[in-house]
């Protein structure tokens, strides 16, 4: 109908292209990536962890404070934070979460440190 010109184009109701968000390393997009994973439902909403989670576990983020965006990005992919302790695989999506890209981890590491 569109081609044929019988649906005005100022009609539909995306008239236009939509902005997306702008990818990268940045805090706007950690921001982004950490409210559509929900990384606040098990670690607390500011991320400092907490007693009034649904879940047994809700472990603080502050230690993601001490490391740089590569310590960041090698625990979540490899399982085994800086200290060199394994982490528990029961609860933490890791699967998932370790194979965000590059861009994506960074993100969420600046937004972290932006406030943690
Ligand atoms: C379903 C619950 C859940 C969600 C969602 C979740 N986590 Fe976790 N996360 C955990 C648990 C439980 C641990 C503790 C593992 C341990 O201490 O052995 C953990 C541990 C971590 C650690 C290691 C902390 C340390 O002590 O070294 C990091 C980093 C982390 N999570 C980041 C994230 C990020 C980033 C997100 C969102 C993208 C996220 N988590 C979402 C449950 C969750």
């Amino acid at each position: 109908m569109i081609t044929l010109g019988m649906l005005p184009l100022k009609d539909l109701p995306v008239p236009g292209p939509v902005a997306s968000k702008s990818i990268g390393p940045t805090v706007e997009y950690g921001r982004y990536i950490a409210n559509l994973i929900g990384c606040s439902e098990c670690h607390g909403k500011d991320l400092s962890g907490g007693a009034e989670k649904l879940s047994p576990k809700r472990p603080t983020l502050r230690v993601v404070k001490g490391c740089n965006v590569e310590q960041f990005v090698e625990t979540l992919r490899t399982v085994v934070n800086p200290t060199g302790r394994a982490l528990d695989k029961e609860e933490m999506p890791w699967d998932f979460i370790g194979r965000l890209n590059d861009d994506e981890l960074a993100g969420l590491h600046a937004y972290f440190v932006s406030f943690l």
